[in-house]
């Protein structure tokens, strides 16, 4: 089972002057004044409801881009039928027809659709070109190219055989339907999660997030000239209790592939059990769900080193990353002047429209996460147990901006200090030297998530102490670096408690979940 070797890929600069910049600009100025009109898409065909729904950029929301149709449980449903019955054929392809689909449609977004896939990504999703091009351009293309890989790593994992006997495994895909329900922060996921399902052999129903239509607009129209068979992946956007609650209701829903709120997915979950014992097979249940990520410094880190990772783990993507660094303790000895260097980096991070390459931080999501984040904001500016001491200010007149904030508080399990917020917030704790080890045991009771952290220390006992006391917190556990940024193949992503399945996306254990292997024994 031999593919060609996956390597990351190379992330463009678009520094001014260059023909990418120009080109992704010209790509943007186009979307800006298209006025789309994203159908559904089932069976192939692209599905008209006339329910529609606007969309506009979440930094000038005053401007329509264009707009989406809405599914009826009717269209849900067709699009549960017409995957499984494209299942058949789709499952008995090889397994190199399907790697060779999904390598020509790494191709097509490394090249000829990079500027589509960066530039709606861009406008929808209001990151700035550096972002979207880690998420809309890398991080997909390596999820596609990576997965090809592991996927054959799968296929060659066989059990042993002797004289007269030979035992092989079939990796089979699930029976059924996969529902793949993705969330607006990443482009990437958002592809990743109906394409590794479908890699496997799954027949697919993927839902997108209302907030990622027009990027998930172009992945579909990836797919489609890469060749994915019609009725394979049919998408479906609407009101999301209907599409789950009909999906969930199929006797062949066999399996669900999440990235969301935690609140949703034990949802899910629950109804998948009140549901278990119509399903013709035990559903697989993958999830990445919220996160409240830590950075905890030991005396002997340097200020420097911290502040940057603060200031580029929590406001890189506007904190709005599963990932990022929202809670933060920091020894008395150094607090000071890391806090100072965080205030000089906020300094010169401009805020503004991601048309403007300059901009490090653009808009937050939509009004609901702007409303929600001004609120925690305020909030803490009137405690007596917190302040604002960096940033603060939001304003929703032109766009959903929150400036770059920090939060100081002298109470550990301060609300912000354990609410997941998503936004560029971050809530900094500053304890006593001498109790290093107690706060410690602090990062791991105070929250019930375990994505990402880090920790920074230049002793390397203490770095041990933190590796094993922390060793439940984070699925994705950073030594002397920012707990952001994982890149597929190198960092597999994913994390436990109220964080997910840990199920590692870009990864053959996520994979695995996609099969359902069959052992034949044949004697001779
Ligand atoms: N993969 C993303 C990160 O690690 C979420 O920041």
């Amino acid at each position: 089972f031999h593919v060609p070797k996956a390597v990351n890929e190379p992330i463009k600069s678009y520094a001014p002057g260059t023909p990418e910049r120009e080109s992704v600009l010209r790509q943007y100025k186009e979307f800006y004044n298209s006025k789309v009109d994203i159908p559904l898409y089932i069976n192939g065909e692209e599905i008209r409801t006339g329910n529609t729904r606007t969309m506009s950029p979440p930094h000038e929301h005053q401007h329509v881009l264009g707009e989406y149709h809405l599914a009826e449980k009717s269209h849900v449903e067709k699009a549960i039928s017409t995957a499984l019955e494209a299942r058949e054929k789709w499952a008995a392809l090889t397994w190199e027809q399907r790697a060779a689909i999904f390598l020509r449609a790494a191709d097509l977004i490394a090249g000829p659709y990079r500027d589509k896939m960066n530039a709606a990504t861009m406008l929808v999703q209001s990151k700035n070109i550096f972002q979207a091009e880690i998420d809309s351009a890398c991080e997909i293309v390596d999820f596609l190219r990576f997965n090809v890989q592991y996927m054959t790593q799968i296929y060659n994992d066989q059990p042993i055989s002797s004289e007269g006997i030979w035992n092989r495994v079939e990796y089979r895909p699930l029976e059924g339907f996969v529902y793949a329900v993705s969330p607006f922060n990443f482009t990437a996921i958002a592809g990743n999660l109906p394409a590794s399902a479908a890699l496997m052999g799954n027949v697919v129903v993927w839902k997108p997030s209302d907030s990622q239509i027009f990027s998930a607009k172009v992945i579909v129209d990836v797919f489609k000239e890469a060749g994915v068979p019609d009725g394979v992946i049919n998408v479906v956007y609407g009101d999301p209790a209907m599409i789950t609650d009909t999906v969930l209701a199929s006797p062949d829903f066999s399996g669900i592939h999440f990235t969301g709120s935690t609140t949703v997915f034990k949802n899910i979950w629950q109804k998948i059990g009140n549901n278990i014992h119509n399903y013709k097979t035990y559903p697989r249940i993958v999830g990445e769900t919220g996160g409240k990520d830590f950075i905890i410094a030991h005396p002997s880190a340097k200020p420097k080193q911290v502040a940057t990772a603060i200031s580029r783990g929590a406001f890189e993507f506007q904190g709005q990353k599963c990932s990022a660094a929202s809670r933060v303790y920091l020894p008395k000895s150094i607090a000071e002047e890391t806090l100072n260097f965080v205030k000089e980096d906020v300094a010169s991070f401009k805020m503004g429209s991601p048309e403007d390459m300059g901009n490090f931080i653009t808009a937050v999501i939509h009004e609901g996460s702007f409303n929600k984040l001004e609120s925690y904001i305020n909030k803490a500016k009137e405690s007596n147990e917190a302040d604002v001491i960096i940033g603060g200010k939001c304003d929703k007149s032109v766009g959903y901006f929150i400036e770059p904030t920090v939060i100081l508080t002298t109470n550990p399990q301060y609300e912000t200090m354990t609410t997941e917020l998503f936004g560029p917030v971050v809530t900094v704790y500053v304890y006593e030297d001498q109790k290093w080890s107690e706060t410690l045991k602090l990062v791991d009771r105070t929250s019930e998530y375990a994505l990402t952290g880090a920790i920074f220390s230049n002793d390397r006992y203490t770095i041990e102490e933190a590796t094993q006391a922390l060793q439940n917190c984070a699925g994705n556990f950073y030594i002397n670096d920012k707990p952001t940024g994982a890149v597929v193949g190198q960092q597999p992503f994913g994390g436990a408690r109220a964080s997910g399945t840990n199920d590692k996306a870009g990864s053959p254990l996520n994979l695995l979940r996609w099969v359902s292997p069959r052992l034949i024994k044949e004697t001779f």
